[in-house]
């Protein structure tokens, strides 16, 4: 297992180039299972949960060619089975579901592991895809489903999830009628994953609202893809331009899909100056200061931004909160941010964080994707060597992370075991 070896300090200075998004890219490959002449992507990132998911799609029956720039997949002779040794090591595995039921009819889906953050059921897409014809059940850590063609249903999310939103969008891409999805997520994910659809010809309305009209089709036809940037990578590197007094330049920076985020940094006292659509600069313009952050959905202050944020607030000047209300076990990286010198008082859903002078490094280890990223953030700041252990979290979803901030000055050493 590799780990980083930071040495902290350093103010980052430079510019960034901000990766193709990892939590748009895992839909949208899986919505290629659909496209039957196969689709080109650009902006695909590098990434642990992206090769996970490629396997998985070969595994299913389809083609993978891999270029310099670009992936191409093309489903061939499918299969509906998803085993459990590709899916447990990531939940997005799920989104299988939608496209292989409208595609064959059926399917046999490992139920998904993923990140420790929480029992993160899958009951909503269940329920969804059930209203629209299948049925399931459950058979030694499978989930197998069943259906003639899906029909179009109107169906009300509990709570608006992302995931279940995606792959009922898939499933009614190409289902017979219209299917409302009502309290749908609105997330720019979401967004970008109904964009692509649309793109292949598909019918979609109201995509980025909480009510999606999706009238299915025949079929989608095979098109070339860009997928977004990483609004969660972005959202990080700003808080490590913040944490170290530094000022980066980020580029191909979804600023857009990052209000929440901006908002709150800019009330701690950094400052942004927008140098073009997708370009921007970051730098902190005066003391850092606590403030109080509720995670939500989007438009919502993001929980993927929650552990980072903590990071900055630990070295705020006077005290604030955190609620989590996504994920009810969120906040593992509490105890390695103490293990720094943090102080931080945890009471159920709610952090309290009183900024301290400094931070010193330690041995810490990562337990989570974001989490991971919020240890890397705070050793960045922390005086002498912080070592991060368990880094594959972080691999999961930040491509090259040690390369691009050696770029810009920081002292990030991978030691490989
Ligand atoms: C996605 C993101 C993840 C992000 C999360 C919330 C991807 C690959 N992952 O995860 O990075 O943190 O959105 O923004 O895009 N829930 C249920 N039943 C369900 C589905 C969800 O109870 O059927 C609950 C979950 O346990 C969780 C909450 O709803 O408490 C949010 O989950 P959801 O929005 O579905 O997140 P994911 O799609 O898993």
């Amino acid at each position: 297992m590799d780990k980083l070896i930071i040495e902290g300090g350093y103010p980052l200075k430079g510019e960034i180039t901000i990766s193709g998004a990892k939590n748009a890219a895992l839909p949208i490959l899986m919505a290629s299972l659909m496209v039957e002449k196969g689709c080109t992507f650009f902006n695909v990132p590098q990434l642990r949960d992206i090769r996970t998911t490629l396997n998985l799609l070969e595994h299913l029956g389809c083609e993978v060619e891999k270029k310099e720039k670009s992936i191409r997949i093309t489903p061939h002779a499918l299969k509906p089975e998803a085993p459990y040794d590709l899916v447990r090591t990531m939940r997005a595995s799920i989104l299988c579901l939608g496209p292989l039921l409208a595609v064959l009819g059926e399917a046999k889906v490992a139920l998904p592991g993923g990140c420790a953050i929480g029992a993160r059921p899958v009951d909503l897409h269940l329920k969804g895809l059930e209203k629209m014809g299948a049925s399931f059940t459950l058979d030694e850590g499978y989930i197998l489903g069943r259906c003639k063609k899906l029909q179009g249903a109107h169906i009300y999310f509990d709570f608006p999830t992302v995931g279940g939103t995606e792959n009922l969008l898939m499933a009614a891409v190409l289902a017979e009628g219209e299917t409302i999805l009502e309290n749908a997520a609105r997330e720019p994910e979401v967004v970008d994953l109904a964009n692509f659809l649309i793109h292949c010809g598909a019918d979609i309305k109201g995509h980025g609202t909480s009510i999606i009209k999706v009238r299915g089709v025949k079929k989608l036809k095979a098109k070339e893809y860009k997928i977004m940037s990483d609004r969660i990578e972005a959202g990080t590197y700003m808080v490590a331009a913040a944490i170290t007094q530094g000022e980066l330049i980020l580029n191909q920076c979804p600023i857009h899909s990052l209000d929440a985020v901006m908002s709150k940094l800019t009330d701690m006292g950094v400052g942004f100056e927008i140098l073009d659509q997708d370009k921007v600069k970051v730098k902190p313009f005066q003391e850092i200061k606590s403030v109080d952050v509720i995670t939500a959905p989007y438009p919502g202050f993001p929980t993927d931004m929650q552990a980072q944020i903590m990071a900055l607030m630990c070295l705020a000047q006077g005290a604030g909160t955190i609620k989590e209300t996504i994920f009810e076990n969120r906040f593992m990286h509490v105890l390695e941010l103490v293990r720094l010198g943090a102080d931080i008082r945890l009471s159920k859903d709610t952090a309290f964080i009183r900024g301290v002078k400094a931070l010193k490094g330690a041995p810490v280890m990562a337990s989570d994707l974001r989490a991971s990223a919020s240890l890397v953030l705070a050793g960045l700041a922390a005086k002498g060597k912080t070592e991060v252990r368990r880094v594959y979290h972080l691999d999961r979803g930040y491509e090259n992370m040690e390369v691009k901030l050696n770029q810009v000055g920081a002292k990030i050493k991978r030691i490989k075991e």
